[in-house]
């Protein structure tokens, strides 16, 4: 305990944080319309032909003392997202706020102050870590770099950090080889923590590690933050890591955020039918979930190519419930219900947003085919489109009737 105030007290003391200033569950950090599209160049003259849609117009904020987990398959923007608000990367459109500031479009000399209270954890403790430096030189950096000397010197400091990530302090000298994946990890977050940040950007920060060693790197983030007062965001590509440690999760899909709710909602609710693909895929040992419908969904081909995004709603290409309107109007990300916002036309968990539009996309029949009946039957129950299928597919009119029935509620 009296290592981590020391930590934050030292830091305090050479002036570079002098307050927290927004409040728990203020908001620290805020995003709108943020944009990063990388250009495809090509020829002689490297003219550009095209760009990649990492991330493509997403609304969100972070509150002070939270972790707001991020998740999303393979190459939906999730790094790019982490790199744009720790300002690694220049964003394409779009603005990022920090405590208020507009953040931006800061050059190097503007972000140098900022550089303290963010701070990004990376997915591989592997090459992440300079293999000539010893871990003393590698986590005692953020001081030389910012010109800060803490109290103690560096030396010091150092060592304090080591025991508070969990490391023998006596290993100061040592280099990264001779430690394992997950020692190697909390010398990274020992790292990120020297300059004592506000927010911590963590990428992936265990999917490199075994799992048994998972969960002990997630807990110790967990116990630093409640320490230190740190505000994370948690980046994952399922919903098994981020579910225990996030206090909200936001899903994205090719550049968006699909949906963004408290996590309790997301678990109980999910609205989007893309979630519900997500966490069905998700092993869930939750004893109050053993007769919750879990059915795997299995999802019709690849993610589709952030070059050229489907129109519409994104995941029309790939949703059993996607309709006409899926494929000509996006949806826009709406707060269905207090702390659950979700872009989809034909929600799960709630009222159809189109309920007019009653046929299915040749797509979605296709898509339809890899869900198990128990989870189109309860599609059927909150969209007018699924209801109409279903109930042309069975035989009885009473089934059919049923079907119709429940798209009323
Ligand atoms: N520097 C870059 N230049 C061009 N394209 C890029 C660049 N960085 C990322 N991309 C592309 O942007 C898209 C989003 O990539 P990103 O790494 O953000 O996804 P991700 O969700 O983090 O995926 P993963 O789970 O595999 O880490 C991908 O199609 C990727 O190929
Ligand atoms: S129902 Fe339509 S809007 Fe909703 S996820 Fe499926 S395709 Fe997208
Ligand atoms: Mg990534």
């Amino acid at each position: 305990m009296s290592d981590e105030k020391a930590v934050t007290k030292s830091a305090q003391a050479d002036g570079a944080t002098l307050t927290k200033d927004a409040a728990p569950g203020e908001t620290l950090l805020k995003v709108t319309g943020l944009k990063k599209h990388f250009p495809i160049k090509k020829g002689l003259l490297q003219r550009q032909v095209g760009a990649v849609h990492a991330v493509d117009g997403i609304d969100f904020e972070v509150r002070a003392g939270e972790t707001l987990g991020v998740v999303g398959e393979s190459g939906c923007g999730k790094s790019t997202m982490g790199r744009l608000i720790t300002r690694l990367l220049e964003p394409t459109g779009g603005k990022v706020e920090f405590e208020g500031k507009d953040i931006t479009h800061l050059g190097v000399a503007g972000m140098r102050p900022l550089r303290r209270d963010v701070q990004m954890i990376f997915q591989d403790p592997y090459s992440s870590l300079n293999p000539r430096h010893t871990i003393g030189t590698i986590i005692g950096a953020p001081f030389r770099l910012q010109g800060v000397e803490p109290e103690g010197g560096i030396k010091t400091e150092v060592q304090r950090l080591l025991s508070v990530v969990g490391l023998n302090p006596e290993h100061y000298n040592r280099y990264p080889h001779e430690f394992s994946g997950g020692q190697r990890q909390r010398i990274g977050i020992a790292r990120a923590l020297a300059l004592n940040p506000k927010l911590v950007v963590a990428d992936e920060p265990v999917s490199a590690l075994d799992v048994s060693i998972q969960a002990q790197v997630v807990n110790l983030l967990d116990d630093l933050q409640e320490e230190l007062g740190l505000t994370y965001v948690i980046i994952a590509h399922d919903l098994s890591v981020v579910r225990h440690v996030s206090d909200r999760i936001a899903v994205m899909y090719l550049g968006k955020i699909v949906e963004l709710a408290d996590r309790d909602l997301l678990y109980r609710t999910p609205m989007h039918p893309y979630t519900k693909a997500l966490m069905s895929a998700v092993p869930i040992p939750d004893p109050r979930r053993k007769n919750a419908k879990s059915e795997r969904i299995l999802l019709k081909g690849d993610v589709p190519s952030p070059i050229s995004p489907p129109s519409g709603c994104r995941f029309h290409t790939r949703c059993w419930k996607a309709t006409e309107i899926c494929r000509t109007t996006e949806p826009p990300l709406l707060e269905l219900r207090p702390g659950q916002q979700v872009a989809c036309h034909h929600p799960e968990n709630f009222a159809d947003q189109a309920p007019q539009d009653t046929v299915l996309l040749s797509a979605a029949k296709e898509a339809a085919e890899l869900v198990a009946d128990e989870v189109l039957a309860e599609s059927a129950a909150t969209s007018a489109a699924v209801a109409a299928e279903v109930a042309k597919e069975t035989t009885g009119t009473s089934e059919a009737a049923e079907a119709s029935d429940t798209t009323e509620k």
